[in-house]
């Protein structure tokens, strides 16, 4: 039946369908696009945070410190531009009006003349709090029932970026506390970027895009190869759910830390450039060894990581100990981690039809850890041999 021989009825029927479906469509999209608008999340954050290697023991000195060493070994120049206070930088009470103070005895001067002193330098301040009434030091308050007013303080000291953590809370669900402050930043007068730690209780990558720039999918990192590749692992199931504007967090770095090996800790900062993680050095970069820099400094690697595309890579095959991530980048390109999670030295094979490169297709491949185009065109596989606890990561780029 044409359209025009339905009764009256039902061509009204079909427009108001046709206009529940725009208005629904299109609410969906600006609300998983809240946050776009602070325009702090074009790619995934880099920078620095204090907790995995000070913990509680942090000062302004050594803050500015860290600022300062950011800019000396190039790192601010690389992106690395988020310098973030973790836990334990209040009093443990508010004064009498409700604000949270900066501690004395360790940030005499204050939260805004550290700000000024890292804007001065071209960096940006971030700063911690919890959705619950302490934070999970339990040496300090959150800021649940003070959204606002933390909100407006921190817009006021000039913090650029906050993690916001899930300790201590009333039991109600993430969902019903993080986007009160969600709002509170939206009406803080300064944009910044909002970076949820509920540690994936609730599934956040399901609703995180329309909260913040970031939501956390694990619990906290530890320095050792197990927990770093378990949240390596827990991070990529929900890959389909990062874009640009929100990104899937998997905690931050542990590179200089100590406890892995150099190929372990290349392995580590692969599979964050490839998962489009939030690229947060946790050592002390006042004092960071020539290895250490090889690794974060890695510039090829960081570029997958910030690529305009921002895709997040994914596991395209498991074989045992082995595996293939790969994911899209800009260009036509792919980018692709052969991951051999194993105990022996392995030969491994990246096929077209799994990584998404159109069969026999003639591909150049750029090793990113070497630093090198490889001589030979492959078509459609490339085969590498791969130790154990390592990695080789790969530009592929196909010309004809
Ligand atoms: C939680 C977070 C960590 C860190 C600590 C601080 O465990 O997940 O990343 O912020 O709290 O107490």
């Amino acid at each position: 039946m044409e359209a025009s021989s339905l009764p009256p009825c039902s061509i009204t029927f079909l427009l108001l369908l046709l206009l529940t479906i725009t208005v629904t469509v299109n609410a969906d999209s600006l609300s998983r696009r809240a946050l776009l608008a602070n325009g702090l999340a074009a790619t995934p954050p880099m920078g620095w945070n204090s907790w995995n290697h000070f913990n509680c023991f942090i000062d302004e000195k050594m803050i500015k410190e860290t600022a300062d060493a950011l800019i000396s070994t190039g790192l601010a120049n690389l992106g690395y531009k988020f310098v973030n206070i973790d836990d334990c930088w209040a009093e443990i009470s508010r004064d009498d009006k409700g604000n949270l103070v900066p501690k004395n005895s360790t940030f005499p001067s204050g939260l805004k003349a550290l700000a000024d002193y890292v804007h001065s330098k071209g960096l940006k301040l971030g700063i911690y709090s919890d959705a619950g009434y302490f934070t999970c030091s339990n040496k300090m308050p959150g800021s649940l029932g003070h959204e606002e007013q933390d909100a407006k303080t921190f817009a006021s000291w000039g913090i650029d970026y906050l993690k916001y953590d899930n300790c201590n809370n009333d039991g109600s669900k993430p969902l019903v506390r993080y986007p009160v402050m969600t709002r509170a930043l939206m009406n803080a007068g300064r944009p910044i970027f909002f970076s949820l730690c509920e540690w994936g209780d609730m599934h956040p990558a399901l609703w995180g895009a329309s909260v913040g720039n970031s939501w956390r999918t694990t619990n906290d990192i530890a320095d050792n190869w197990d927990s770093m590749i378990s949240r390596a692992d827990q991070n990529e199931v929900y890959a389909d759910y990062a874009r640009p504007g929100g990104w899937n967090d998997p905690d931050m770095l542990e590179i200089g830390n100590g406890g892995m090996t150099k190929d372990e800790y290349i392995v580590h900062f692969s599979l964050w450039a490839v998962s489009k993680a939030p690229l947060l050095i946790g050592c002390d970069v006042r004092n960071v060894s020539k290895e250490t820099m090889e690794i974060i400094s890695n510039k090829e690697v960081i570029d997958v990581n910030q690529d305009k595309l921002g895709v997040q890579g994914k596991k395209v095959r498991m074989e045992g100990d082995l595996e293939v991530w790969a994911g899209a980048l800009s260009g036509y390109r792919v980018a692709v981690v052969l991951l051999n999670r194993g105990a022996v030295r392995r030969v491994m094979t990246a096929r077209w039809d799994d990584i998404g490169i159109p069969p026999s297709s003639t591909v150049i491949a750029r090793d990113l850890w070497q630093h090198k185009t490889l001589k030979q065109r492959f078509v459609d596989i490339l085969t590498a041999t791969v130790d154990s606890h390592a990695c080789k990561m790969y530009i592929l780029k196909p010309i004809s």
